[in-house]
């Protein structure tokens, strides 16, 4: 099933919570939240005490994207906050199975994350302990950024070899997505899309969610 996990980074946070339930009466299946530290990323966004907040408002599928150095330090603070889905980026992490193994412990869903300069072959050791693969299509950081189209081919080698390999785990991309390019995306395999600019900064935040919805009825998986 193809799911939708609207990225709140592109939200109005002095009414985030309004926002949240918008996106989530119109359907959509995770919320992805941003964490970044400005330092693993140039750029600070929200936090812990954010997400404890939002869980109260909502029972969605909190998909955590950490844009943080040694996210292995705050993985049991982030599973209190709420987490449900915990991605840690291959880059930022000195012990990618430690930090994996961790996240299970707590009974939440992996994920590894790569930027768009990091060769999707650097995934396949940590694949069979993986829930989710998130594929970076912009340069992570900040929102509303053009996606990299080089990004196809890279989604389209991992969708192969998961398939080849019997795996099991979700392909996600994350940055540029839009109504127009999401079906190339899908085409290419991936079954999680992320959308922050496409939903948030549109005058109809439900309509935009149900228009993703359209297209991914359509879609071939
Ligand atoms: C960027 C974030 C993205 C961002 C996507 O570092 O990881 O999740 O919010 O925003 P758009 O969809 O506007 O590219
Ligand atoms: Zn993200």
């Amino acid at each position: 099933m193809i799911k939708l996990s609207p990225s709140i980074l592109s939200a109005d946070f002095a009414a985030l919570g309004d926002n949240i339930r918008k996106v989530e009466n119109a359907g959509a299946h995770y919320l992805h939240i941003d964490v970044m530290d400005g330092i693993f990323v140039p750029n600070i966004s929200l936090g812990i005490p954010v997400i404890k907040s939002i869980r109260n408002v909502t029972d969605m599928t909190f998909d955590v994207h950490l844009m943080i150095t040694k996210p292995e330090r705050y993985i049991k603070a982030f599973v209190d906050a709420g987490a449900d889905i915990i991605n840690i980026h291959l880059e930022a992490s000195e012990d990618i199975k430690g930090s994996l193994a961790s996240i299970k412990s707590f009974n939440k869903r992996t994920g590894l994350t790569i930027n768009p300069n990091t060769k999707v072959e650097e995934m396949y050791p940590y694949l069979e302990n993986l829930d989710l693969a998130l594929i970076m299509s912009v340069n992570p950081g900040f929102g509303g950024q053009s996606f990299i189209t080089s990004t196809l081919k890279k989604i389209e080698k991992l969708a192969n070899y998961v398939s080849k390999n019997n795996l099991v785990l979700d392909i996600e991309v994350d940055g540029g997505i839009t109504l127009e390019n999401v079906n190339d995306i899908l085409n290419a395999g991936a079954n999680v899309i992320v959308s922050g600019s496409s939903i948030f900064s549109s005058q109809d935040i439900e309509e935009a969610v149900k228009s993703f919805y359209d297209i991914f009825k359509n879609a071939k998986k």
